[in-house]
């Protein structure tokens, strides 16, 4: 089966069409089409993501990422099409809220024909929900016009299948497993006893840790996102061998649970700044330091639930988890201590916001397709949990 499958949730917008074949998790994926569209230079004006603007960004990216999809499908054939008054009403009421959507989805419409897809998967939450419903309501026009059901889709479900994902098919894993889920809006450890089987027996209680990568930065006036920013200069300081800028706090280390906190980690980072101009190796030095201790507590955490639970696979996601340190030091230790436990980080492309993995995710949740009569029932869920 084809699963267009769509990403809004937060500054990058995303298309994908992907064919299965087989069932979930046994099938093999063919990515036939790939389209991203990244607003980070919009969003670095303002040091950070704007829900309007990423909502007015979605609006505007959504039909060419389609049409980009298509074309790398070979799915993309001009025929001219005369739409229904009614069909015409239909999609202005479904996009009515998104700016300029309606009228440039009908015009694809009436220029190309429809092409041979399956379902829709979409991410229905969590992120933000202005930027969230773009995704929908796009999805529910796709699957209207096209009549094919919508799956709505968790995005850190997307992460953990993405991690797993070897481009082809997805591995067999030996449960109990425990996914590591860092990105910019969360932080979590999630027990699986199988693939839809989540438990979460740790999470913030303040700030994500992309979050709080992307506040430091911006502390230290490096550009939006501050991962990659950080990850860089921290790379230096240790080639340098720079002495220590700051001794920051393990926040939470031995908290006796499975719970982050980063909030108190980002107030010791001002106080160590101060205010002050810091030269580029102090901002090497103190990316460092902070890089240094994000990992310790990332990685001493996992272990704790890792013992907890009698773990055999550890699966990293989420956009922090392409920082070259912590994939590095988890590796380098869980290889040595933990021989019988395989751990997996996503490709690097995969391992920031796409649409592949909300395809991935759609395939596993084929049953909660809705069909035309029931799209109604798709809702953002900023807050969505797994
Ligand atoms: O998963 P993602 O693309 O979006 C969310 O769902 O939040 O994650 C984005 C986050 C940002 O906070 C960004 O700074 C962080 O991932 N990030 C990194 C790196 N690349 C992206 N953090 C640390 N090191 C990196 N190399
Ligand atoms: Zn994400």
């Amino acid at each position: 089966m084809k699963i267009l499958s769509i990403e809004t949730s937060c500054d990058e917008t995303a298309v994908s069409l992907v064919e299965a074949t087989g069932d979930f998790p046994h099938a093999t994926y063919n990515v036939l089409g790939n389209a991203l569209f990244s607003q980070v230079d919009i969003h670095r004006e303002y040091g950070g993501v704007f829900p309007a603007v990423a909502k007015r960004e979605h609006a505007k990216t959504l039909v060419p990422m389609l049409g980009k999809a298509l074309t790398e499908a070979n799915m993309f054939v001009e025929e001219h099409t005369e739409l229904s008054q009614d069909m015409i009403e239909k999609l202005t009421t479904i996009l009515h809220r998104e700016e300029g959507l309606a009228d440039a989805l009908i015009t694809f419409f009436e220029h190309y024909s429809i092409p041979k897809i399956d379902c829709v998967a979409v991410t229905s939450g969590p992120g933000l929900e202005p930027a969230l419903w773009v995704g929908i309501s796009f999805a529910k026009a796709l699957g209207t016009y096209w009549d094919i059901p919508v799956v709505p889709v968790n995005h850190m479900e997307g992460h953990i299948l993405s991690s797993i994902f070897t481009g082809e098919k997805l591995p067999e894993v030996a449960f109990p497993s425990l996914a590591l889920l860092i990105s910019g809006g969360h932080t979590e450890l999630v027990k699986m006893d199988d693939f839809a089987h989540y438990d979460t027996v740790g999470e913030t209680r303040d700030d994500a840790v992309g979050e709080a990568f992307d506040k430091v930065a911006r502390m230290m006036d490096l550009p939006y996102p501050g991962g990659p920013e950080i990850s860089k200069r921290a790379k230096v300081a240790r080639e340098k061998n720079l002495p220590q800028y700051s001794e920051l706090p393990r926040p939470m280390l031995d908290s006796g649970n499975f719970d982050f906190s980063f909030s108190g980690l980002k107030t010791a980072v001002r106080y160590a700044i101060a205010e002050q101009e810091l030269t580029e190796e102090e901002k090497e030095a103190l990316s460092r330091d902070f890089e240094d201790c994000v990992t310790e507590v990332l990685l001493k955490k996992t272990q704790n639930a890792i013992d907890e639970y009698g773990i055999n696979t550890l699966i990293v996601g989420g956009g922090v988890s392409a920082n070259a340190y912590i994939r590095e030091k988890f590796n380098e230790f869980f290889a040595s201590g933990y021989p019988a436990l395989t751990v997996y980080f996503p490709p690097k492309e995969l391992s920031t916001d796409n649409s592949i993995m909300i395809a991935l995710s759609g395939h596993a949740r084929l049953k909660d397709a809705k069909n035309t009569e029931m799209l109604a029932q798709i809702v953002a869920e900023g807050n969505l949990s797994l």
